[in-house]
């Protein structure tokens, strides 16, 4: 089983989304049974709470349901995922500080490294923004979601 845990800095837009995302694109390829996915955010402030409804409706637009719970990054988490997918430099900055042991540091990379079609480094934050900002989150993370389920079927994680 391989575990894959997206990260962001709420947990209630970008890191639900490609949770969801990726989880119906691995329920739809033979690894289905085989990748394990959840989230999390660098910050606590959201603990509980389900999805942003904004980005809820544009991934429903899509076909996604987002269904999880916000939670922050555990120190466990290091451990017990094998991939810890930041949707930003931000957020790849804060896992670095917190991550426990030098050892699980490789684990963490960006979500954008996966993309095949943006040239995008980084899932922007689309909090503060209009609808087309969380339009645009989707668009990055099927692309992100498609590399790395490409990646997973070919047996190479790590780009
Ligand atoms: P996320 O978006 O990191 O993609 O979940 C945000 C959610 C909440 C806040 C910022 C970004 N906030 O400042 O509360």
């Amino acid at each position: 089983m391989k575990k894959l845990l997206f990260v962001c800095l709420g947990n209630i837009c970008r890191s639900p989304a490609a949770e969801g995302i990726m989880q119906q694109k691995v329920t739809q390829s033979r690894l289905k049974d085989q990748v394990y996915c959840d989230s999390a955010g660098t910050s606590g402030l959201h603990l509980g709470d389900p999805a942003d409804a904004r980005m809820t409706r544009a991934a429903k637009k899509r076909g996604y349901e987002l269904l999880s719970r916000s939670r922050p990054v555990a120190l466990s988490d290091f451990s017990e995922f094998d991939l810890i997918l930041a949707m930003d430099r931000s957020n790849e900055k804060n896992l670095k500080e917190l991550c426990p042991s030098k050892e699980y540091l490789k684990k963490i990379v960006l979500m954008c490294n996966f993309c095949q079609q943006f040239k995008e480094s980084e899932v922007p934050d689309p909090y503060y923004g209009g609808e087309s900002g969380f339009e645009f989150v989707i668009d990055l993370l099927e692309d992100a979601c498609d590399g790395l389920l490409k990646n997973l079927e070919a047996n190479k994680e790590n780009v």
